[in-house]
């Protein structure tokens, strides 16, 4: 008698999961989630790539700065590295699938690739500028839709981000004046 009771009020089993909790409902329609996930996919593969840039100049700096450059570089990707994270998880948080593949983010990257053989120091300093550059303005892009579909938190990570990028471009551009 009481089992059936207790079956009855649903407290004894779990219930089948049901569409509706599964489907997202966050106040951002389906079509914006999905290009605004499209756009950071792309910010996504742009930090990726200037990460690995940015530890591989770590790793082959030479000349009279090497010391200094050596560990600016280091301070640098490792930002980079702790930023892939929040933005992989942006896009779960909008219901889409994160990228994280060589292929996929080379695909994906508006960055070329590092030089195979690595360049001079200063070359690298300039490589790394235009890379901020780039990865700023690959956020700023995505800022008109966001603020279209009143995506408050990726907004405030790309505003965190562009300020980052900003910060850093100018830092490097100052390293290459005389
Ligand atoms: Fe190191």
């Amino acid at each position: 008698m009481s089992k059936k009771s207790s079956a009855k009020a649903g407290a004894a089993k779990p219930a089948v999961v049901k569409k509706s909790a599964v489907t997202i409902d966050i106040g951002i329609s389906e079509k914006d989630r999905e290009a605004i996930a499209k756009g950071l996919h792309g910010l996504l593969a742009d930090t990726f790539t200037l990460y690995l840039a940015t530890h591989n100049f770590h790793w082959n700096v030479t000349g009279p700065m090497f010391n200094s450059l050596h560990a600016m570089f280091m301070e640098q990707y490792t930002e980079l590295w702790n930023a892939v994270d929040p933005i992989a998880e942006r896009i779960r948080s909008l219901g889409h699938a994160a990228p994280g593949g060589y292929a996929a983010f080379s695909k994906l990257t508006s960055l070329p690739e590092a030089p195979a053989q690595p360049p001079k120091a200063m070359v690298m300093v300039q490589i790394l500028a235009q890379g901020h550059e780039a990865v700023a303005r690959t956020a700023r892009s995505l800022f008109p839709r966001v603020d279209k579909a009143s995506d408050e938190p990726t907004a405030d990570l790309l505003t965190q981000r562009i300020a980052v990028h900003e910060q850093t471009a100018w830092m490097l551009r100052s390293l290459l004046e005389e």
